[in-house]
């Protein structure tokens, strides 16, 4: 089977796996990343089987969904890459990416590098800034019941992750948390230049809400 065969078969089976999922993390989420993980790919060097193979497969079973079991998503996608006869070489390493990929990693020294990891990541990352960004963050808050945001719970640091979720903190706070910091985590220049523009949108965004939240004056 030629590569865009694998391609093809790699996407029915994704739209498949993804038929129910929420808005945040449905097809056209994968779809977004698959674009800009090609569009950083264009400037890089690198393997892009590798590259297409991880966005595809990057969300295909999010821990969030699984009981916090992370390792569901890697074994879906090996098991489906071996029935396409993906070589061993290219299946480790996409099991490497999508296993690395989320933000949760991100406070840690990255146990596995390559550019290929680096292109998927700051593709993921660039659909969870900008107006993208803003609808799934709220899109995510309502799928959990948060307020919008409550001026009384300002995003606390000392909590530890665990007391932080029971929380329930308002979605806005997320932005605090994550959002606003993704542009100096980027790894390509390309994803650094399309961060920044994200970047600056969300940051007009929020002086919005604040002001409107005081109501007109
Ligand atoms: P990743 O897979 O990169 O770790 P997540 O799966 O945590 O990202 O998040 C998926 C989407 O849901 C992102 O757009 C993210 O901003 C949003 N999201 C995650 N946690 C929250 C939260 N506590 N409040 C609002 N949005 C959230
Ligand atoms: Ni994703």
């Amino acid at each position: 089977m030629n590569n865009t065969d694998i391609i093809s078969k790699t996407i029915a089976f994704v739209k498949k796996q993804l038929e129910n999922a929420e808005g945040g993390h449905d097809w056209f989420h994968i779809e977004r990343v698959y674009k800009n993980a090609l569009l950083i790919a264009k400037e890089e060097v690198c393997n892009l089987q590798v590259v297409q193979l991880s966005a595809l497969l990057h969300d295909i079973a999010d821990s969030k969904f699984h009981g916090g079991d992370e390792s569901v998503g890697p074994k879906v996608a090996r098991t489906f890459l071996e029935s396409q006869n993906v070589t061993e070489d290219v299946i480790i390493h996409v099991i490497e990416i999508i296993s690395n990929i989320s933000f949760k990693g991100g406070n840690f020294e990255k146990k596995f590098k390559s550019i290929e990891l680096d292109i998927v990541q700051d593709a993921d990352r660039l659909d969870a800034i900008g107006a993208i960004g803003i609808a799934r963050a709220f899109n995510y808050g309502g799928f959990k019941n948060r307020a919008l945001y409550n001026p009384e719970i300002v995003p606390n640091t000392n909590m530890t992750i665990e007391e932080y979720k029971k929380s329930q903190a308002p979605t806005l706070n997320h932005f605090y948390e994550k959002l606003l910091l993704l542009k100096d985590k980027m790894n390509t220049s390309t994803g650094k230049k399309i961060a920044k523009e994200r970047h600056r949108f969300m940051e007009s965004f929020l002086a919005q809400f604040y002001a409107e939240w005081d109501g007109e004056k």
